[in-house]
């Protein structure tokens, strides 16, 4: 039987069942796998994860490509000025994640500043003495600023939280617009990032990796950040230097770091497990079943879409 689409994964829910129902020529094999390789040149949809990095090479040999799905929002594994070149259309996750990646990220949060996971260990080490007026201090987070690099919906989501609990959401002017971001619930300022650097006691990354956000949180940047901050980054590895920040925590200038993604993740830097005052996390940021399986709907549906009109 000839294939019309090739998925890398099973997705969450009856999504993807139920494409194949409608188109039957789909076929499941692992990216990069020998029969993945094999039937590629005849795929019309790709169905991908954030961690299959599609080449153009790919494109190239997959001439009946019409549509790539990718499970993700972000784009940045896939070579989206060939797709656009070779009139493949992209079809990602946006929306439906908002919500469960802003709460992962006050997750890592509240984690980090009421150091939930060394007062866990504590107990589970059963060397717990009892309780002391200045065991396991953390930091209040009411009444500080928190700065938001990125004012898609993620973050203006996030935004919502941090304010909710008494914080100030401070947005990064990416375009230097000036003026004032409304998340919702409130208004606050765009500042050119040295400003928004300067004044965050929080700093939490919520913008896609490209061109221009690559390493942009560098040794430089990072060192700006007040005595004691917490950086939180629940969008992509590679947007901060993650040696640079590993030195400022050891060093004690940062409060904490915690992370759900990692530069050429699964693989990260190891100096991550020795680093003090982290929270490391396997990239759970839209992983609930509701967003997976809204996330893996969204995905058929466009990807239908696409293969109906191209028919
Ligand atoms: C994460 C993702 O929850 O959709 C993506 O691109 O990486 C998600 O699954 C994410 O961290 C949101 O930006």
């Amino acid at each position: 039987m000839s294939i019309r689409i090739l998925a890398t994964s099973p997705l969450v829910g009856p999504a993807l069942s139920e494409l194949g129902a409608r188109f039957p020529e789909l076929r499941l094999a692992s990216f990069r796998s020998p029969e993945w390789n094999a039937v590629l040149s005849e795929a019309e949809a790709l169905v991908v994860l954030l961690s299959d990095a599609l080449t153009e090479a790919e494109l190239d040999a997959a001439p009946r490509l019409k549509a790539i799905g990718t499970l993700s929002v972000g784009v940045n594994h896939l070579p989206v000025a060939g797709c656009r070149s070779r009139g493949i259309t992209i079809v990602n996750t946006p929306d439906v994640l908002t919500d469960a990646t802003a709460d992962l990220a006050l997750a890592l949060l509240l984690a980090l500043t009421r150091r939930v996971a060394e007062g866990e260990a504590l107990v589970r080490s059963n060397l717990w003495k009892g309780w002391e007026p200045d065991q396991l201090l953390g930091s209040s987070i009411a009444g500080k600023h928190c700065g938001i690099l990125g004012s898609g919906p993620i973050g203006l989501a996030f935004a919502r939280r941090v304010w909710a609990l008494g914080m100030t959401p401070l947005f990064w002017d990416r375009e230097g617009r000036g003026g004032e971001v409304d998340f919702g619930v409130g208004r606050g300022p765009r500042l050119a990032l040295s400003d928004l650097l300067r004044t965050s006691a929080v700093l939490s990354i919520h913008c896609p990796l490209t061109d221009q956000t690559r390493h942009m949180l560098d040794r430089g940047a990072l060192s700006q950040l007040p005595e004691g901050a917490v950086i939180i980054n629940t969008a992509r590895g590679g947007i901060m230097d993650e040696d640079a920040a590993i030195d400022l925590l050891a060093a004690g200038r940062l409060g904490g770091v915690g992370l759900d993604v990692y530069e050429g993740e699964p693989r990260f830097n190891p100096r991550w497990l020795q680093a003090p005052r982290t929270v490391l996390l396997p990239h759970l940021g839209s992983a609930t079943v509701e967003t997976r399986e809204a996330m893996a709907r969204l995905l058929c549906d466009g990807l239908a879409a696409a293969l109906s009109t191209s028919r």
